[in-house]
């Protein structure tokens, strides 16, 4: 792995140039080989893990786009790369087993060039598996060089070995590269990169690295360009938004931050992702309830609801300050959408523990959540913590715990039937063109009889039948 200290002597500006000097060129042998091939160069891009991972693909596929790949349909592609995730065990696992099938791929079209990034491969044991077994695939690089990715590929296509370069850390933010969004009303926009809180269990931190912060202006520019570009909905994104801005050389809130992007003209929604419970200030509370544009869902990562266990996760807030947060927050904004993380099986969790975090899910009555089964990751504390869970116990949690939740949800979707809410319209409906696909702020989807023209556009929409996981609503009026 490289160190820091060679690596940062260009700024960000003269990188960004850099790279788009690397696309120049990668553009002419991508040129010539679809010439020789007679058709063009096609490319995959296959994404594992979270939002942050879904922005970073876009980078890549603008990238490639710009390059003059064009998108294949499925892995049966000249370009295909893997942006992994390494957040649990499992998602690992499926890297290895899809690599499989590459291999059988690259056999019938050898010109195929294989490419790994992302978390996963900030951990150097994975980068020597695969520099020792897996020799077919042409790249492999990390997180914090990802901005490299234009000159990434033109090494590669210029070379017929291995080419391994993943960075410990970096302290660089490049601007301005090439982005392909998935949707064209609504994007991720990173505000921060890494993570300084070190929770036992997580790996974020050593393969994201440090807390780093993009300056407001920055992040206002990037808004107000994909404004232009028709995006009404933007998802702030960070691995803890409430400590954004600390370490930037003119310190800025996050509230702050929100406060700016709710003033930019012609953008409707305004999302963020993730907060931590220990950082939620009065201020932000604040801001969400001023700021129209914020919608009333915030994701709360409660991980457990034993004070016990939280304290061996380095949560650094208990029980009771976790319900007293929710109590604040619901008296600030009544109808706010809440929704959480919850980890199952961390080590030395007994069935009391376990009681706890049932009790705060029966209490918060969670719009929705996502439950974990706990994995050990290799270099965490948790790893080499004593008293790891039996499998066949936690899986029992795991079940009953997903049982409530689930209840809880549909309980809570029941509730809004009949209820008239605002809805932004997003898509027209893919099986009936009749229909406007939209969203509710709590991000739960109803379709809803209207036109294309609607789209970007919200709406006060009735929410006539529940279906389950999503509504069938009618226009009341135009908000
Ligand atoms: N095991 C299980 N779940 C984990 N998460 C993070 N690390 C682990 C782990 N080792 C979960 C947390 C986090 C979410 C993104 O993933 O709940 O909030
Ligand atoms: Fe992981 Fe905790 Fe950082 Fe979230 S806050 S990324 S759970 S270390």
């Amino acid at each position: 792995m490289r160190g820091l200290e060679t690596l940062n002597h260009t700024t960000s500006e003269e990188e960004a140039k850099l790279q788009y000097e690397y696309m120049e060129k990668a553009k002419a042998y991508v040129a010539a080989k679809a010439k020789e091939k007679g058709r063009p160069l096609t490319f995959c891009v296959n994404t594992f893990g979270c939002q942050m991972n879904a922005r970073d693909s876009e980078k890549l596929v603008g990238i490639l786009e710009t390059i003059g790949y064009t998108e294949a349909e499925d892995e049966h592609a000249d370009f295909v790369i893997y942006n992994t995730c390494t957040v649990r065990e499992n998602a690992n696992n499926k890297v290895y087993g899809r690599l499989g099938y590459l291999s059988n791929y690259k056999k019938k079209n050898p010109d195929m060039v294989i490419a790994l990034c992302g978390c996963m491969m900030q951990e150097p044991t994975v980068v020597e598996k695969i520099r020792k077994s897996y020799r077919f695939v042409n790249l492999v690089f990390g997180t914090h060089n990802i901005y490299k990715f234009a000159e990434l590929v033109c090494r590669c296509l210029e070379s017929d070995s291995q080419i391994i370069d993943v960075w410990k850390d970096t302290d660089k933010i490049v601007e301005d590269l090439p982005v392909k969004r998935k949707f064209s009303f609504k994007s991720g926009v990173n505000i921060m990169f890494g993570c300084n809180n070190f929770c036992s269990y997580c790996i974020v931190p050593y393969v994201r690295g440090r807390e780093r912060s993009r300056e407001p202006k920055d992040i206002i520019r990037e808004i107000e360009g994909l404004v232009q570009d028709g995006v009404c909905e933007v998802m702030l994104l960070g691995q803890n938004v409430n400590s954004y801005g600390k370490n930037l050389e003119n310190p800025v809130t996050f509230a702050q931050l929100l406060r700016e992007v709710n003033k930019i003209e012609g953008l409707k929604r305004i999302r963020f992702m993730t907060s931590h419970p220990k950082d939620l200030s009065d201020e932000l509370i604040e801001a969400m309830k001023d700021c129209d544009k914020v919608c009333g869902h915030l994701h709360l990562p409660l991980q457990s609801g034993s004070s016990r266990i939280l304290k061996k996760m380095n949560r650094h807030y208990d029980k009771e300050q976790y319900l007293t947060l929710v109590d604040k927050i619901r008296k600030a904004i009544p109808d706010i959408a809440l929704t959480t993380d919850i980890i199952v099986g961390f080590p030395g969790e007994t069935e009391e523990d376990f009681e706890e975090t049932m009790d705060v899910v029966k209490r918060v009555q969670y719009d929705s959540a996502f439950t974990f089964i706990y994995s050990k990751r290799t270099g965490t504390p948790a790893a080499t913590m004593e008293d790891q869970i039996p499998e066949e116990v936690i899986k029992d949690r795991f079940d009953r715990l997903l049982k409530e939740v689930q209840d809880i949800s549909s309980h809570k979707s029941q509730l809004l039937e009949g209820k008239t809410v605002p809805v932004l319209a997003e898509e027209v409906n893919e099986h009936d063109s009749s229909l406007i696909t939209g969203r509710l702020e709590n991000n739960s989807v109803v379709h809803f009889p209207g036109t294309e023209d609607m789209i970007g556009n919200i709406y006060q929409v009735t929410l006539e039948e529940c279906k389950g996981f999503y509504y069938l609503g009618k226009v009341a009026d135009h908000a």
